[in-house]
């Protein structure tokens, strides 16, 4: 028992949560280079969240904010665990990334957590009203994929 919780303290988490795909792939990006366990957050159970020193929330923007279960997260984290967040959305732009985080990470702040980093790329838009406009398109793109690779490397190091 105490070495499976030696081994949780050891292995960064990332939960998502991702309707079309998008967070997902970004997710997928930032788990290698931090040999990270990943879990949607339909998967998550909450014993594997204990004990971790590092936990990545990540989540699409869904009606202007993110998934209410991953904000909901924050109550759970162990105290003393280092904490990322990151995102993509349709709509573009850092303002507007901002926003879309501020309700997590002002919950993060609530509790014994470090908020380490912040990442958004946008995703494109698969909602069936608006995806006839082919809001960002093609995003995310390599370069966003790679940017996402790099953000979580440098968190090995923070
Ligand atoms: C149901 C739904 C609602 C959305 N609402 C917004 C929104 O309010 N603002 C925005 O910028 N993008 C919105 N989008 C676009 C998504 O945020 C974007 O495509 C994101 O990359 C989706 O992530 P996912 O593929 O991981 O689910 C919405 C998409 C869906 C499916």
């Amino acid at each position: 028992m105490a070495s499976r919780s030696k081994n949780r303290r050891n292995t960064p988490l990332i939960v998502y949560c991702s309707q079309t795909d998008n967070t997902r792939r970004v997710a997928e990006a930032m788990a290698s280079p931090l040999a990270a366990e990943l879990v949607s957050i339909e998967q998550l159970k909450d014993y594997q969240l204990r004990g971790r020193s590092l936990i990545g929330l990540g989540s699409g923007v869904y009606w202007l904010r993110l998934e209410r279960r991953i904000v909901d997260l924050a109550a759970k984290i162990p105290d003393g665990c280092r904490v990322f967040i990151f995102s993509t959305s349709g709509w573009r732009g850092r303002v507007l990334a901002d926003f879309f985080q501020s309700e997590l990470a002002k919950k993060l702040a609530q509790y014994h957590v470090d908020l380490i980093g912040k990442w958004h790329c946008p995703g494109h838009d698969r909602q069936p009203l608006f995806k006839w406009l082919q809001i960002s398109r093609g995003r995310p793109n390599e370069d966003d994929i790679a940017d996402a690779r790099a953000f979580a490397a440098s968190l090995k190091t923070v």
